[in-house]
């Protein structure tokens, strides 16, 4: 796709511009004079065109001198970047059908902080190009860009660059997530992870098997890929480009099927379950982001990678096995496999000596019962750190919400058995979830974030989302 800053004389298929249902007669200032303009009112008086968030309206008639289609987006002082995005998606999707091969977008009189929605529209448009079965679907080839006078072309021209480099970390993640589990197993992901190295000469992968991890003592990892013919991978991507410089750390869940083990799942939609990598998937799209834009931070991504399997070698509820950090867990439930691959991936974490961990993992239906399909559930024993995501997720539209981890939940992990038990009582899931994860963390700068309400979408546009990528690369660029 071609980015182009809009000049007098081009011209596209079809213009964007966007319409504020409160604002809906200052939006004649930028269209045609003439017959858009009467057409235009009249659709306002037959209350056609209202300017409601999410709504459209097409006006392509001949006796115009270009198609335009209008997007709704609310009252103007409501927009954010995510109903921003929310509404230019939608758009696009429309679009798609048309098999043109240009667009203009008119971004003049959208105000958002910092220039949030020309790398939101690059976002959302590369985003729409995206298709699992056919890559090459899309026809747009080009697109101009009109924006305010006050941003330089070489400003522009980052933006792009920038906005380009993380939707195609966006879009990778999505096509893991997408991948069915018999392709993308965990030496798949271990292989994807090593073709970063492509990308830019400061990023390295080191893959570590099950022989590595037993010598490691990595026992609650070990446990989860011990029912599956599928060896476990435990995967490193370094990106360093900065001398003496303590790195941020991405912890990713990589269970590549989660079938529950022997404390096996019931059967419907668990076709959904191969999407439990996305943890794992949004690093790996992360990663690739910060390469690609030559971002100056340092970064690790870690990825616990295992198949959950039941059979005869599988782990049984009640057996007891020792963590890399020393602490004993009791598996009461094979099926809270997540926890288990991460504590030992956050423990193995900690000699990189990290300014701050965060982990990412479809790890509750807890955390979407509780919050729904909107937000992340965020975590931390840091408010500096969970401040500092939020306001990641402000800026990219990407959204979390914070949920406490008060010391009575740590009670409920309590067994006679062994130090911890791997599951909490029967309220609040996705919170006693996260309060295991604590237990392995305690020294560290550490948030979690619960992905399994956002990292997939259902019905028509079923598939991966490639969230929290957005909100992640924004965090690694912002805090230097
Ligand atoms: N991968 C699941 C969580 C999940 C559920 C993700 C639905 C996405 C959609 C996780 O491994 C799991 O099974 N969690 C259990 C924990 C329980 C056994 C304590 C759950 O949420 O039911
Ligand atoms: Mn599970
Ligand atoms: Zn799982």
């Amino acid at each position: 796709m071609k980015y182009i800053r809009n000049s007098k004389n081009s011209k596209s298929d079809y213009n964007l511009i966007f319409i504020y249902e409160d604002r809906l007669s200052s939006t004649y200032k930028i269209i045609e004079k003439g017959i858009l303009q009467d057409d235009f009112k009249s659709g306002i008086a037959q209350k056609l065109v209202t300017g409601k968030a999410g709504s459209s309206n097409i006006f392509s008639s001949n006796s115009y001198k270009n198609n335009y289609f209008f997007i709704g987006l609310g009252e103007k002082n409501k927009l954010n970047i995510q109903v921003f995005e929310k509404c230019l998606c939608g758009a696009l999707k429309t679009i798609k059908g048309y098999n043109i091969s240009s667009i203009s977008i008119d971004l003049t009189n959208i105000n958002i902080k910092n220039y949030d929605h020309i790398k939101g529209s690059v976002i959302e448009i590369e985003k729409a190009q995206y298709n699992f079965r056919e890559p090459k679907k899309f026809t747009l080839k080009q697109c101009l860009l009109k924006v305010s006078n006050t941003i330089t072309n070489r400003e522009l021209n980052n933006l792009v660059a920038e906005s380009v480099a993380i939707s195609n970390g966006l879009n990778t993640a999505r096509r893991l997530g997408d991948t069915p589990s018999n392709i993308c197993h965990p030496t798949f992901l271990a292989k994807e992870a090593k073709k970063l190295e492509k990308i830019n000469k400061y990023l390295k992968v080191e893959i570590l098997d099950e022989k590595k991890m037993q010598s490691l003592k990595m026992g609650s990892l070990l446990s989860v890929s011990q029912g599956s013919k599928q060896p476990a991978k435990l995967v490193i991507i370094k990106y360093m480009p900065i001398k003496k410089k303590q790195p941020i750390v991405l912890v990713g869940k990589g269970i590549t099927f989660d079938t529950g083990g022997i404390s096996l799942k019931p059967s419907p939609n668990m076709d959904e379950m191969k999407y439990d990598m996305s943890g794992a998937g949004s690093v790996i799209g992360t990663m690739q982001a910060c390469a690609e834009m030559n971002l100056k931070n340092n970064v690790i991504g870690i990825l616990a990678c295992a198949e959950n399997m039941p059979s005869s070698t599988a782990t049984r509820p009640g057996d007891v096995v020792t963590s890399m950090s020393g602490i004993t867990i009791e598996i009461l439930n094979t099926d809270a496999e997540g926890r288990l691959v991460l504590c030992d991936a956050l423990t193995f974490s900690k000699k990189y000596k990290p300014k701050c961990i965060l982990d990412m993992a479809t790890l509750t239906g807890a955390c979407l019962v509780g919050l729904g399909k909107y937000p992340s559930g965020l975590f931390s024993n840091d408010n500096d750190l969970s401040n500092k995501i939020k306001k990641s997720a402000d800026r990219t539209g990407d959204r979390v919400w914070q949920l406490p981890l008060y010391d009575d939940y740590f009670e409920e992990l309590k067994t006679n058995f062994a130090d911890i038990q791997n599951i909490g009582g029967r309220y609040g899931g996705a919170i006693t979830a996260a309060a295991f994860l604590a237990n392995f963390t305690k020294d560290e700068k550490w948030a979690h974030l619960d992905i399994a309400g956002t990292a997939w979408e259902n019905g028509n546009d079923k598939g991966s989302t490639g969230r929290p990528v957005k909100l992640l690369t924004d965090f690694v660029s912002s805090n230097k």
